[in-house]
C-alpha cells in the first residue's frame, strides 16, 4: 500500500516502517499517524511478518505532535476528534514485538511513541525529551505515565516540567533505552535484533510480550499468577517440546509457531 508519510518495506520476515515527513522532522500529524496505525495493523495481520522496527531519519525520529496542525485547535475541537486516541489504541494494542529505532529527536509525540514501542534502541545522536511543557500543555500521548514508569518519579519530572533533553547515554542509564549503537549502524543493528526475534517461536514471543506489559497493568502478585499461567499454557504447544528437545540433542530448534 502506498502511503504519503511513512515508507513500509518488508525485509524477510521484518517489516521496517520509516517516518516520512523531513520537511517538519517527522512531526506525527493526523496523516502521519492515521497511516502509521494502519501500516501496523496490516504488519499485525501479515503472517510473513513476525517483528516491526520503525524508525525516522538520521535528524529526528519524530519532533513531537504537529504543532502546525494543532495551534489554532479549540478544547472542544480535540475533545470531539479525540486527538491521537483512536490511533495510540490501535498502536498499544498490536500484539507483534515493536523495536523503536532512534536516532536525533525523539521529543513529544515523538518519545511518546518510541515508549509504546516494545523497546528502544538508540544511535549515539539520539535526544529524548518531554517538551509540551514549552508550549502550554501537557504530553498526549501517554508521556506522563509511561515515562514515569520507566525511568522514575524525580527524572521523568525533571524532563517534563524543565522540557530538557536527555541525551542517549543517560538515556541508557535510566532504563529508557536497551543499548545504544553508532549512528550509521542503527538500522542493521535494529533489524539484526528483528531477526533474531522472527526466529523465535511467535506463539512464546507474543506471550513474552503481553506478560512483560502486564507488569504495567496490574499488581505484582496478579502479574506474577498471570506469567504462571502463561508459562503452564506454553506447555500446550509443540513449540515448547521442539525448544526443550532441541537443547537436550544439542542443535538449533525448528520452531513451527503451533
Ligand atoms: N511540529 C511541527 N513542525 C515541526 C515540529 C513539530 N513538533 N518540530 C519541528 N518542526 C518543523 C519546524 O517548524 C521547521 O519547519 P519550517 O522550516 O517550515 O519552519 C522544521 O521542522 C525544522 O525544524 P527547526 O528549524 O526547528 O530545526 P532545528 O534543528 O532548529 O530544531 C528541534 C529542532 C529542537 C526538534 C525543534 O524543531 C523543536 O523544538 N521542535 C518542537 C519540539 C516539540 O515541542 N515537540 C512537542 C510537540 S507537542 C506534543 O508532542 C504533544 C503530545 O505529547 C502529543
Amino acid at each position: 500500500m502506498a502511503y504519503e508519510t511513512i515508507i513500509v518495506e518488508n525485509e524477510d520476515d521484518v517489516a521496517l516502517i520509516r517516518l516520512n515527513r523531513p520537511e517538519a522532522l517527522n512531526a506525527l500529524n493526523s496523516t502521519l499517524i492515521t497511516e502509521l496505525a494502519d501500516a501496523l495493523s496490516e504488519a499485525d495481520n501479515n503472517d510473513k511478518v513476525r517483528c516491526i522496527v520503525i524508525t525516522g531519519s538520521e535528524k529526528a525520529f519524530a519532533a513531537g505532535a504537529d504543532i502546525k496542525e494543532m495551534a489554532e485547535k479549540s478544547f472542544v475541537d480535540v475533545y470531539n476528534e479525540d486527538l491521537f486516541g483512536a490511533q495510540v489504541q490501535v498502536i498499544e494494542r498490536i500484539r507483534k514485538p515493536i523495536i523503536a529505532a532512534v536516532s536525533g529527536y525523539a521529543l513529544g509525540g515523538g518519545c511518546e511513541l518510541a515508549m509504546i514501542c516494545d523497546f528502544i534502541i538508540a544511535a549515539e545522536n539520539a535526544k529524548f525529551g518531554q517538551p509540551e511543557v514549552n508550549l502550554g500543555v501537557v504530553a498526549g500521548i501517554g508521556g506522563t505515565q509511561r515515562l514515569t514508569r520507566i525511568i522514575g518519579k524525580s527524572k521523568a519530572m525533571d524532563m517534563h516540567l524543565t522540557g530538557r533533553f536527555m541525551d542517549a547515554a543517560e538515556a541508557e542509564r535510566s532504563g529508557l533505552v536497551s543499548r545504544i549503537v553508532p549512528t550509521a549502524k542503527l538500522i542493521p543493528e535494529a533489524m539484526a535484533a528483528a531477526r533474531k526475534i522472527a526466529e523465535k517461536s511467535q506463539i512464546t514471543v507474543r506471550t513474552i510480550k503481553e506478560a512483560v506489559n502486564r507488569s504495567y497493568e496490574t499488581t505484582l502478585s496478579e502479574g506474577i499468577r498471570f506469567e504462571r499461567r502463561a508459562f503452564h499454557s506454553l506447555f500446550g504447544t509443540e513449540d515448547q517440546k521442539e525448544g526443550m528437545a532441541a537443547f537436550l540433542e544439542k542443535r538449533e530448534p525448528q520452531f513451527r509457531d503451533r
